[in-house]
């Protein structure tokens, strides 16, 4: 993928807008780039300030600081401002927000103000066309189904042809079992329209299965930016890798120039050091991928308990360690068998899914993870979910709840994305 600025679609630099009183800094200097016929995804907790992205970008939120360009032009700035209807912006609300006295045609034809009816009524046919909407022009919102409002309301931001279009939670209001179907229809149509997309989401799974990219936000600033394997495999910050997915989070000590980082349950090789100096001490995040049940592995666990999920199982395995006596750890392991409580079974370390993390004080700019006031350091570190981060803490509500994903199913989209 093309990354020279000069394709971006839109370029947001340095982007900040508080409310009062307070003041909230619900967006906290916000970079971030997405390029032409990319899908890019915000993702974070309820309250990190996506909605607030989307508004700024759209233009119905004003940026404290910072600028923001769509298609080149500056849309807003310090002495700029483009109004909404000017920012070729199509947005697609989380209720859809179709106008119920109107039909179909009626509601995908609005956003086509200014052009003559003849026009506006092709056009809308045309759209309608490529959602598999046509059968239903005359129909009202009320005798659609929730996926099927869902693609009227995109019809309906397409229909201008914007050069962005926007979409903020889309499939929160549909029911579990026609989500997925109705994701991957929406994703079909913007891949066949080309048109450049951000999706604001707290579900790691929608995230993960049809971004290009994933920006992962967490208290009105973005964390990491990157491709979803990047973001599942490579996660830099502790926030990151227990947000995206299950994680263990371990002790280690960078080692050596090849960028093997030793912990207490082996030593794991080419990860990424994040810049730390040989011997320092580090956290490492190890995906339930990174140990990998065989025969002869370097480590021998004992089966605590099992949750079988489909492709895989997700086990939690005691292993001996040096340094808190056992530890227990999330592991996937191939369902193709079946596994007793008790049970010892060999592993082998995948480096791939190993990551140095950064957590909260480092984010900050302080030094060691493991100083000795440090909570994670104190005990031995749990299994993920549940070791506290700190920057997690104000989180409330359903969004905000971590819910690791169930085994396989990450994996699963990763491989369909
Ligand atoms: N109009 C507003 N006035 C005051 N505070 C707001 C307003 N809009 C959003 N906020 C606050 O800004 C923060 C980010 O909100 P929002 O962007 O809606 O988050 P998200 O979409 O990620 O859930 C929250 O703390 C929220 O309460
Ligand atoms: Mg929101």
């Amino acid at each position: 993928m093309a990354t020279h600025p000069s394709d971006s679609v839109i370029r947001l630099d340095g982007v900040t807008r508080r409310f009062w009183p307070g003041p909230v800094t619900a967006v906290d200097q916000i970079s971030l780039d997405v390029q032409e016929g990319e899908i890019m995804t915000l993702l974070g907790p309820s309250g990190c300030g996506k909605t607030t992205t989307l508004r700024l970008i759209a233009g119905f939120e004003v940026p404290d600081e910072g600028t923001i360009r769509i298609g080149g032009r500056i849309a807003a700035g310090p002495r700029t401002w483009l109004p909404p209807e000017k920012r070729g912006v199509g947005m697609v609300f989380q209720d859809y927000a179709l106008f119920p006295h109107l039909t179909v045609g009626e509601n995908v034809m609005f956003g086509l103000d200014g052009t003559p009816k003849r026009q506006r009524k092709d056009r809308a046919r045309e759209v309608l066309k490529i959602l598999d909407l046509e059968a239903f022009f005359q129909r009202y919102p009320h005798e659609l189904s929730g996926g099927q409002q869902q693609r009227v309301a995109l019809a309906r931001a397409l229909a201008p042809e914007p050069v962005l279009v926007l979409m903020d939670e889309p499939f929160s209001n549909l029911d579990a079992h026609l989500r997925d179907q109705v994701r991957d229809e929406v994703v079909g149509i913007l891949r066949k329209t080309g048109v450049t997309c951000i999706f604001v989401s707290h579900d790691q799974r929608d995230a993960l299965a049809i971004s290009d990219r994933v920006a992962v936000m967490n208290r009105g600033r973005i964390e990491q930016v990157g491709t979803p394997r990047e973001i599942y495999k490579h996660p830099e910050s502790v926030f990151v890798a227990t947000f995206v997915g299950r994680t263990n989070l371990l002790q280690g000590r960078v080692q050596n120039e090849n960028g093997c980082v030793l912990t207490d349950f082996g030593s794991f090789c080419r990860v990424d050091r994040l810049g730390m100096p040989n011997g320092a001490q580090v956290m490492v995040s190890v995906r339930p991928d990174g140990f990998e049940c065989c025969q002869d592995g370097v480590l021998t666990g004992t089966i605590l308990s099992t949750t079988y999920t489909g492709a895989q199982i997700e086990a939690e395995i005691a292993f001996p360690s040096a340094l808190a006596g056992t530890r227990k750890l999330v592991v996937h392991l191939p369902a193709s068998r079946q596994y007793e409580i008790g049970e010892e079974l060999s592993f082998r370390l995948v480096p791939e899914f190993a990551s140095v993390v950064r957590n909260a004080c480092q984010t900050l700019g302080f030094t060691s993870p493991f100083a000795a006031d440090s909570p994670v350091a104190a005990e031995p570190v749990s299994a993920i979910p549940g070791v506290e981060d700190e920057s997690r803490e104000e989180e409330e509500g359903p969004e905000g709840v971590v819910s690791a994903s169930p085994a396989g199913t990450l994996a699963r989209e990763l491989e369909k994305s």
